[in-house]
């Protein structure tokens, strides 16, 4: 993803101004709907100076030049961004999934029907592997059906890692017993464990900015937007809620982050069934807004 980088000098004094802050902020709101607080400064500063450390770019108003291409943009949003993610991160979501959620829909696969799942914002692939081995809990030739999951991430370098699908050992302690059958332990690897190719073949990566016109039609029956819309302001956070709304197919579930809520066009065409938990209402079309 990222530009090949000279070799890194030293650049002193690294001086990141109010106005250069608002530069920043400016370019990260209109690029991605980024909602980026005054507060943010200190740590927008120390990962800016790394970056610029790390180009041998002199000083931010060399950068902002940089950031004409749009390659260097998605390192902007990489690093103002967080990745931070887990296996099973927020347990009562996939109890739903499995006990609620899932049922259904394997019926429907079993009698020949369609399932699309989708991790938006999966970062390293956790979420989408952790959604794949619930499936493939219930129904272990899942692969074998019409059932697949999407899992996009606008930073090329964390789909990257989840295409890999190898992890660290200590990962395997948020990993339920009943799937470590799903997580290879080699020498080669070391203290590593690689996702089996069962669950591997259920999950297709892709990047994937989803504060733009999205170039998924859907209809989905789940997806995972979690810990993601937190960073975005209200507007675009409404805009995202509402492009769901629209490849979300009749009676399909929307999860997302514990700090999360659905506002907007998107809220009069969802129900809450559980904590951060939506299901479409059946029947109600989401307006367009
Ligand atoms: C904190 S991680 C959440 C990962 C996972 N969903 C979870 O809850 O564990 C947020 C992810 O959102 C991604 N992201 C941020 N802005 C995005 C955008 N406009 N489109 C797609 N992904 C975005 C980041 O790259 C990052 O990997």
């Amino acid at each position: 993803m990222m530009s090949a980088a000279p070799a890194p000098r030293e650049i002193r004094d690294f001086v990141f101004t109010d106005a250069d802050f608002r530069a920043i902020a400016e370019i990260a709101h209109r690029e991605f709907g980024l909602n980026l607080q005054s507060a943010k400064k200190p740590l927008v500063a120390s990962r800016l100076a790394k970056r610029l450390r790390g180009l041998g770019v002199q000083n931010v108003k060399a950068y902002l030049a940089r950031l004409e291409d749009r390659e260097e943009l998605t390192a902007l949003l990489s690093l103002l961004t967080t990745n931070v993610t887990h296996f099973f991160r927020e347990q009562h979501h996939f109890t739903y999934l499995r006990e609620r959620v899932l049922p259904p829909l394997l019926d429907h696969a079993r009698r020949g029907g369609r399932v699309r799942l989708w991790s938006a914002g999966c970062s390293s692939g956790q979420e989408p592997y952790s959604i794949a081995m619930t499936v493939l809990g219930l129904y272990p030739n899942a692969a074998d059906l019409d059932i697949r999951l999407l899992a996009t991430d606008i930073d090329p370098v964390v789909v990257d890692r989840g295409r890999r699908g190898v992890y660290d050992r200590e990962e395997l302690a948020a990993i339920p017993r009943e799937h470590h059958k799903y997580c290879m332990l080699n020498m080669r690897l070391g203290r590593q464990f690689r996702m089996a190719d069962p669950v591997r073949r259920l999950v297709t990566f892709g990047v994937m900015n989803l504060v733009v016109d999205l170039p998924v039609k859907g209809p989905f029956d789940v997806i995972f937007c979690r810990n993601v819309a937190i960073y975005f302001d209200k507007a675009t956070q409404q805009k995202v809620w509402a492009s769901f709304g629209r490849v979300m197919g009749p009676s399909a579930h929307l999860f997302i982050g514990h700090s999360e809520r659905i506002s907007g066009s998107a809220a009069s065409g969802m129900r809450s069934v559980g904590i951060t938990i939506y299901e479409k209402a059946a029947g109600v079309q989401p307006r367009i807004g």
